[in-house]
């Protein structure tokens, strides 16, 4: 029988734990045309909660299309444009027939190339010319309005790892034409959310930048511990297996509630179960959640500095006083200097936040693995 938990794509059906608030709270945004950014740590469930808040507008209201763009492979201004062409015009024409003739009626001042292969859901591009994208960018960033106009739709255009844009050299001046042309759109909403929350905060919340205030700022936080203890008990029981309320508290909490890995870590616990969970099981379970991201942790690690690598120990040992002469002399932390840019170098890379009584590791899991390894 196949495991009923899944972790690596986007949770849907019935493996969609809770997020009741938030997805109202979304769809509300996004029908009522506010922009909506969306920030969490890796990994928590912005794209499943995107996908079905979307996926449900959809269903409810013909007038309402919606274009997904991945921009984590987008490293260029041109292919950036391409592909939102492509996009745009692809989810708002129902049919692939008409894709052709909506990419040449709207873009016909840059004389796209347009191709449909054999499979048309997957080989569709609009080429464009570099010399016309330049002359074209504001009429190009309005194209979603352009047509959701004349066809009279709503359209939400949901842009995912939006901050891998920003890695783009020209990003700065590209940034100021999107802000300043989807400012005025009318007919269109944008979702934007990624991954590296410590960039989307300072594309969406700084004051100095574009894009501040351009919309809501939502914080997805954990799904409670109720919901998926909830969750747990009816897998196991749905799939003829058992867990107690306890131990599949005690499996969330060994987590700390990190969707990923209260996933990851059930599905194992659910193999090595033959009919009821216990204690051990879950101990075993654990390790080879460990094991399965040792490769992940390790290349994290390798990537430090000697200087880095002992800051983390300190937050991982629970001290709070970082810059103190003690903990600094203790732990090898280098000058003051040193410690507060190294705070910054693994706060950018998403290791660390900074939290009310100091600083603590984004990762739960990659913590444990950590103490274990260098703490102490
Ligand atoms: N609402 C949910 N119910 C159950 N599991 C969930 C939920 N949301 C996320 N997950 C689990 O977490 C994993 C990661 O979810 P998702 O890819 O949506 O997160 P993300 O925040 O977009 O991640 P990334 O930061 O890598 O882009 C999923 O594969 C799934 O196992
Ligand atoms: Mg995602």
């Amino acid at each position: 029988m196949k495991s009923p938990f899944q972790y690596g794509k986007l949770a849907e059906g019935i493996a969609f734990v809770n997020r009741v608030k938030e997805k109202q709270m979304l769809k509300n945004n996004l029908v009522s045309g506010i922009n909506t950014m969306l920030i969490s740590p890796r990994r928590l469930g912005k794209s499943s909660l995107v996908k079905l808040a979307t996926r449900e507008l959809l269903n409810e209201n013909k007038e309402i299309k919606v274009c997904y763009i991945d921009a984590f492979t987008l490293n260029s201004e041109e292919s950036f444009y391409q592909t939102f062409a492509r996009e745009v015009v692809k989810s708002t024409s129902s049919k692939w027939e008409s894709w052709l003739t909506t990419g040449k009626k709207y873009l016909q001042a840059l004389s796209p190339r347009i191709s449909i292969g054999n499979d048309p859901m997957c080989d569709f591009s609009i080429r464009l010319e570099m010399s016309a994208i330049k002359e074209n960018e504001l009429e190009l960033l309005n194209l979603p309005e352009k047509i959701a106009k004349s066809k009279n739709l709503k359209l939400i255009v949901c842009i995912d790892e939006f901050q891998n844009l920003a890695k783009m050299k020209t990003y700065p001046e590209l940034e100021q034409k999107m802000r300043s042309v989807w400012q005025l759109q009318q007919n269109v909403t944008y979702c934007f959310y990624g991954s590296k929350r410590h960039m989307m905060m300072d594309i969406f919340n700084s004051s100095s930048k574009p894009f501040y205030r351009f919309g809501q700022i939502m914080f997805l936080s954990k799904i409670a511990e109720n919901e998926w203890v909830d969750f747990i008990v009816n897998a196991f029981s749905a799939t003829g297996k058992s867990i107690t309320a306890e131990l599949a508290q005690r499996l969330v909490k060994q987590v700390d509630l990190h969707s990923w890995y209260v996933q990851q870590l059930a599905h194992f616990v659910w193999y090595l179960t033959d009919n009821e969970v216990t204690a051990e099981i879950i101990g075993q379970a654990m390790e080879q959640v460990i094991d399965a991201n040792l490769p992940l942790y390790q290349r994290e690690c390798e990537a430090l500095s000697a200087t880095q690598i002992n800051l983390l120990t300190a937050v991982a040992n629970g001290e709070q006083m970082l810059a103190s002469a003690d903990v600094t002399a203790k732990y090898r932390l280098g000058t003051s200097q040193n410690v507060s840019k190294n705070k910054k170098i693994l706060q950018n890379a998403d290791l660390l936040e900074k939290t009310k009584d100091g600083f603590d590791f984004l990762d739960p899991v990659f913590k444990q693995w950590f103490v274990v390894e260098y703490g102490r």
